[in-house]
């Protein structure tokens, strides 16, 4: 089942994303940030169990950012990063936005939806002013990906 998050479910989110974030595949998330950040996300859940999230966070006028996709490792493979990001994108629709835009270690996954790589500078400043207080800046290795919705 694919849903929004409750705030139940956001130990169980970054659990989700430390790990891959241990790995270095995606950026790690404190607990404040989730829980001010709690609508922003869907999750899937399977006989209980948050097994998948995705975030959809409105950044401009007609601009949207899928953010902290993950699914839990023996979960993948399976459709439900598929189903997470059309639920992202659908949301993103209701709410106005012309175009989605992404920043990831996994633009190939992102091509599947209809992201186009972009350069990072084609995105608003206000995204980039953000980056200063993320632990990689200023080596970000992260590839921009753009979509029209
Ligand atoms: C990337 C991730 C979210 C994909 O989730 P998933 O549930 O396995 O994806 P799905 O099964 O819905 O796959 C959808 C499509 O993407 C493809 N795909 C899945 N993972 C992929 C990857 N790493 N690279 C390229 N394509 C990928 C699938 O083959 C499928 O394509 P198809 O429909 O043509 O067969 C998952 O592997 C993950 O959580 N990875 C670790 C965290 C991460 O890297 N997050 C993304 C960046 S923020």
């Amino acid at each position: 089942m694919i849903r929004k998050a409750r705030i139940e479910d956001i130990k169980a989110i970054q659990k989700l994303i430390n790990y891959f974030a241990g790995l270095d595949q995606m950026l790690p998330r404190s607990l404040n940030e989730l829980y001010e950040n709690l609508r922003d996300f869907w999750v899937a859940e399977e006989s209980g169990k948050i097994t998948g999230c995705a975030a959809l966070h409105i950044s401009w006028e007609d601009l949207a950012e899928i953010k902290s996709v993950a699914v839990a490792k023996p979960r993948q493979r399976k459709g439900l990063g598929r189903a997470l990001i059309r639920a992202c994108l659908n949301e993103a629709r209701l709410m106005g936005a012309k175009k989605a835009f992404v920043l990831t270690y996994k633009p190939e996954f992102f091509r599947k939806f209809g992201f186009k790589r972009i350069k990072h500078d084609d995105l608003p400043h206000k995204i980039w002013a953000e980056c200063i207080n993320c632990p990689k800046f200023p080596n970000c290795q992260e590839i921009a990906l753009l979509r029209q919705l």
